[in-house]
């Protein structure tokens, strides 16, 4: 098949690990006889060196015209949190400008890298979950005011906006084994009182053969590392779903591992690893890969309907860390480079 994907970047360890999801996308058309034709475009503290916006105009209608955007990561001590224009309102601009209001972020163990995690290896047994975060909505983009003396953060939600994302829950977990976790802070919000009502009405009239619970945001977050196992698919608004992910990769061991797929109505989605740009190991090469490499597979699935294809990279991956491929955040001595270019001959080998 013939597809176009924008590949941006953006800051720190974004364009390394970028580098190596883009040489996994050649390897899977070459292995397929795929033309996939490669754009790469200006995003975040880069984009705002270049010309001045964290989202040119450019790379926005470049991402429109395409059918899948594989995203690195944005931000850095350079800009900001205090400069008036930082990188982040990049990635939010472009989320909410291409309407991808879900944010799916799977997220599963590998036994071998039980060890990885800080958590006792037997709660680690069976882990298999899918966060639903909404993506366009909440705190995130209600308005914002400052004065002198105070701040204020507007959160909104409508009906319209919770029950979409609550659909693809639903959806999901028809497809997993049917239970939805709904979270939310009912018990203080206004926002997660209509949450609920909401999430309630469509899974019961909609999902009946789902298994609908409900959980507190501040409880959810405890039993995440008390009981993950028996979490299936999760659903909530965006900033929890932004809290409790980060927190979810420490059950996989790292966070260089959670890969994420953000999708709207149509087939364009926006595919990039759960972390941020790592100041700290950035511009050393030895950035995990791997989260964004499971990323190009959610984008092989999800807006190219290669699902073959898609497998065989999550395959590859598993491949290469049955291999002892790790990174230094897993305890190894890969670099990312190593790292991507195991899962590229792990996909070869798998042809055979
Ligand atoms: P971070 O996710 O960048 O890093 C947190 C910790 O995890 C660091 O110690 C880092 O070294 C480590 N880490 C992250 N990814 C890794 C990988 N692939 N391999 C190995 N180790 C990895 O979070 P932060 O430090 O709080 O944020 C840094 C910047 O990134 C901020 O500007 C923030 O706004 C931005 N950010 C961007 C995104 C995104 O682009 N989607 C996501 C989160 C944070
Ligand atoms: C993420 C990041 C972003 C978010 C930031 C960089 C705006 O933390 O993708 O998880 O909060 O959504
Ligand atoms: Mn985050």
């Amino acid at each position: 098949m013939r597809a176009q994907i924008a590949v941006l970047g953006g800051d720190g360890i974004g364009p390394e690990v970028a580098r190596e999801g883009a040489a996994v996308l050649r390897a899977v058309a070459r292995a397929g006889g795929h033309a996939f034709e490669l754009v790469e475009a200006l995003v975040g503290g880069a984009a705002i060196d270049a010309t001045g916006a964290p989202l040119p105009p450019a790379t926005l209608d470049l991402c429109r015209a395409s059918d899948a955007i594989l995203f690195g990561a944005i931000g850095g001590p350079r800009w900001g949190p205090a400069a008036p224009v930082r990188p982040e309102q990049g990635l939010l601009a472009l989320r909410k400008e291409l309407g991808l209001f879900a944010n799916l972020r799977p997220v599963t163990v590998d036994p071998r890298l039980a060890a990885a995690s800080p958590l006792k290896p037997e709660l680690l047994v069976g882990v298999d979950m899918i966060v639903v975060r909404e993506l366009t909505g909440g705190i995130y983009f209600g308005e914002k005011r400052r004065t002198e003396t105070t701040a204020y953060d507007a959160c909104t939600y409508s009906v319209e906006e919770i029950e979409r994302v609550v659909r693809v829950a639903g959806r999901l977990a028809r497809a997993r084994r049917r239970r939805i976790t709904s979270v939310d802070k009912a018990n203080v919000l206004e926002t997660s009182r209509l949450w609920r009502e909401v999430a309630e009405r469509v899974i019961r009239s909609e999902f009946p053969d789902c298994r609908l619970e409900h959980q507190l945001v501040d409880s959810c977050a405890m039993q995440l590392v008390r009981r993950p196992a028996d979490f299936d698919v999760v659903v909530t608004e965006n900033m929890f779903g932004d809290i409790l992910t980060d927190e979810a990769s420490v059950l996989a061991g790292s966070i260089g591992l959670l890969p994420s797929a953000s999708l709207g109505a149509g087939r364009l989605g926006l595919y990039e690893p759960i972390h941020g740009s790592a100041p700290d190991i950035a511009g050393r090469g030895i950035a995990n890969p791997y989260g964004t490499i499971m990323s190009v597979a959610l984008l092989l699935r999800h807006s190219l309907g290669l699902e073959a294809e898609a497998a065989a990279v999550e395959r590859a991956v598993g491949a290469a860390v049955a291999a002892g491929v790790l990174t230094a955040d897993l305890g190894g001595a890969a670099r990312t480079e190593e790292a991507g270019a195991a899962v590229v001959r792990e996909l070869a080998a798998a042809r055979g």
